[in-house]
């Protein structure tokens, strides 16, 4: 007979009471892990909610800065900014995606204005601005690569004129973290971020998210340049290899089916990663607490903690404002 067998060990003595709970409990989450995306759209005085994420808006930049006073009264540090792009702007050269009066950088000029101490990082991708709702341009029904990184150097570099903090590029295409940081410091932009979404994959959960900024590909699928779902060995060789080519965070995107990819790439990585609790993700949740069918705060929380469990150390998501609430 060994102390630590049963009957001598009982693990419910360590549940038996909340405060034992606490006292033993090994992960925390806090506002101080929360990014929250916002979307931005043309126009004044008008939101709209998006069908499939009920409770999440489009804003019109005037009452984004509303819904950022509000994220920063309950603490939350930093927002991801994503901009709809009205169908006659998109090319497939980036005349809009370039633009410093666009819609993204004269918000984040708005927001860094208002609110300087708030991290402001900005999705840098050409698919909302794209004809093609590719994440890169297109030549010959193929995205091609190192054209498509160029301009998102450029891109990311217009956004940091604007005052973006950290660009997020969450494109996956080859190379492009380099261009940045090059990019990004021949600019005189040394002290500006970069979150770099390294372990991304094609996955069926951003359905809702192209509802809400109409920016589902026009043909094909993403698949030559986001990841097989099979695959983690291939998401530790990208967070590594952005790592060495300069981002300041690395993400892993969705968040719920990929725990292991944020435990691996955590493990691979020294620099901070971040995980995106996709709008796929959100939904189902919505839709089934909708239902009467789960707890919505619980099952919220409960999702939020196991990114941390995983690995994570910061989160991109829906929930942000939800969870800072409950925290
Ligand atoms: C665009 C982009 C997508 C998301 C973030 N940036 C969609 C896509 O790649 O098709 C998805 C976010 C979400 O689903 O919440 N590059």
């Amino acid at each position: 007979m060994n102390a630590s067998e049963f009957p001598y060990s009982r693990g419910r003595r360590l549940r038996s009471c909340e405060n034992i709970r606490r006292m033993v409990s090994e992960h925390t989450l806090s506002v101080n892990d929360f990014i929250a995306p916002l979307f931005v759209m043309e126009g004044k005085g008008n939101r709209e909610e998006i069908a499939s994420m009920p409770g999440y808006y489009r804003f019109t930049a005037d009452l984004l800065l509303k819904e950022a006073e509000e994220l920063i009264n309950l603490g939350i540090p930093s927002v991801l900014l994503f901009a709809m792009v009205p169908d006659d702007k998109k090319d497939n050269e980036g005349k809009e995606a370039l633009n410093p009066k666009g819609l993204m950088q004269s918000t984040v000029r708005l927001l860094k204005n208002e609110f300087p101490e708030l991290v402001v990082m900005t999705d840098v991708a050409f698919d909302p601005y794209s004809s093609y709702g590719h994440d890169g341009i297109v030549e010959n029904g193929q995205i091609v690569n190192d054209e498509s990184a160029d301009l998102l150097a450029k891109m990311s570099v217009s956004h940091a004129e604007a005052g973006a903090d950290f660009v997020a590029p969450s494109d996956m295409m080859d190379g492009r973290i380099l261009l940045i940081r090059e990019a990004l410091e021949e600019n005189g932009f040394v002290d500006r971020g970069i979150m770099s979404y390294s372990a991304k994959y094609a996955s069926s959960y951003y359905g809702p998210f192209r509802d809400a900024l109409d920016s589902a590909p026009g043909f094909g699928d993403k698949k030559t340049y986001q990841m097989d779902p099979a695959n983690v060995t291939e998401a530790v060789k990208e967070a590594v290899t952005d790592e060495l080519e300069g981002a300041d965070i690395v993400m892993v995107k969705p968040g719920l089916p990929y725990l292991d990819v944020v435990r691996a790439v955590k493990e691979a990585v020294s620099i901070p990663v971040s995980v995106y609790n996709v709008s796929g993700e959100y939904a189902m949740i919505k839709a089934a607490s909708k239902m009467g069918w789960l707890n919505e705060e619980e099952a919220m929380m409960e999702a939020l903690i196991a990114f941390k469990r995983a690995g994570a150390d910061l989160i991109a998501t829906y929930f942000a404002k939800d969870a800072a609430r409950l925290l």
